[in-house]
């Protein structure tokens, strides 16, 4: 058992092709309730799954197209305070949540859904079943808070799409284990090992044809990654709506 659950862990890849197939509710129960089972803090967070087929087109226009035209099933997972808020209203005391200072609550409702979100994927890995995430709701954080008519206090933070593999992808290169872990102390990074890593990203997604296949682009990968960093002044325009989108929903430092 330790065995197959970490070799879920070791081998899964995000799926961007899906073949047509659904997904039943017993299914997709199963995936929720293992979600919600995850070491979560104040369970901050909310999953909405996506099934009407207009909301679908409009999810569509906003994220990638072919992805959440194929998958069978589409989970919206957001960071909620709004409950938490009502929760801990209930309890009858004067909570944080009620002050304009929750930095605490705020990241850890990511955190929390951060946790659901792995728990889920590797829920649909154990039942045969690919997924992806898509930040598309973060960055249109606006749109999606009014299509889904998400009260204040609520912020749409990913779309997790789950469907039957239409594609069989290789492991994507991770950073060093020693640039991630350390002991007792901090451990600088070493420039040197980044530039190896770097080189070995770059002839690993040529290899895949990452940014042909999925980005529809003829571009290295090192200057996709470029792009799609790049400080601009549509960049700053976007990062500015969302910075104020979250500091009336979310991040209260
Ligand atoms: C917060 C978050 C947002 C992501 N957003 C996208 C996205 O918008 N589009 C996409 O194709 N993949 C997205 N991904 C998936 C990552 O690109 C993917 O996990 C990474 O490239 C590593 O590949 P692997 O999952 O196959 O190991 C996202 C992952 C995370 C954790």
């Amino acid at each position: 058992m330790a065995r197959s659950v970490l070799n879920l862990l070791r081998n899964r890849k995000s799926i961007r092709i899906f073949r047509p197939s659904t997904i039943s509710e017993e299914v997709l129960r199963l995936i929720i309730e293992a979600g919600v089972r995850a070491p979560t803090y104040l369970q901050s967070y909310t999953i909405i799954q996506v099934k009407d087929e207009e909301k679908k087109e409009e999810l569509a226009k906003l994220c990638n197209e072919k992805i959440v035209k194929n998958a069978s099933a589409i989970l919206l997972i957001c960071a909620d305070l709004h409950r938490t808020r009502i929760l801990l209203d209930m309890l009858g005391h004067e909570h944080v949540l009620r002050s304009d200072k929750h930095p605490i609550e705020s990241i850890l409702a990511v955190f929390d859904a951060g946790l659901v979100v792995e728990n889920m994927i590797i829920a649909a890995e154990a039942l045969g079943l690919g997924s992806v995430i898509l930040d598309c709701p973060l960055i249109e954080c606006k749109r999606f808070s009014e299509l889904f008519e998400l009260p204040k206090g609520v912020t749409p933070l990913i779309l997790l799409c789950i469907g039957e593999r239409g594609e069989v992808p290789p492991l994507r290169p991770r950073l060093p284990i020693d640039q991630i872990f350390h002991i007792d102390k901090y451990g600088e990074v070493s420039e040197e090992k980044l530039k190896e890593y770097l080189e070995e990203l770059e002839r690993r997604m040529e290899i895949e044809n990452y940014v042909r296949k999925y980005a529809g682009m003829d571009l290295k990968y090192l200057d996709y990654l470029r792009l799609k960093t790049e400080l601009t002044n549509e960049s700053k325009k976007v990062n500015d709506e969302i910075q104020k989108f979250l500091k009336e929903n979310l991040i209260k430092t």
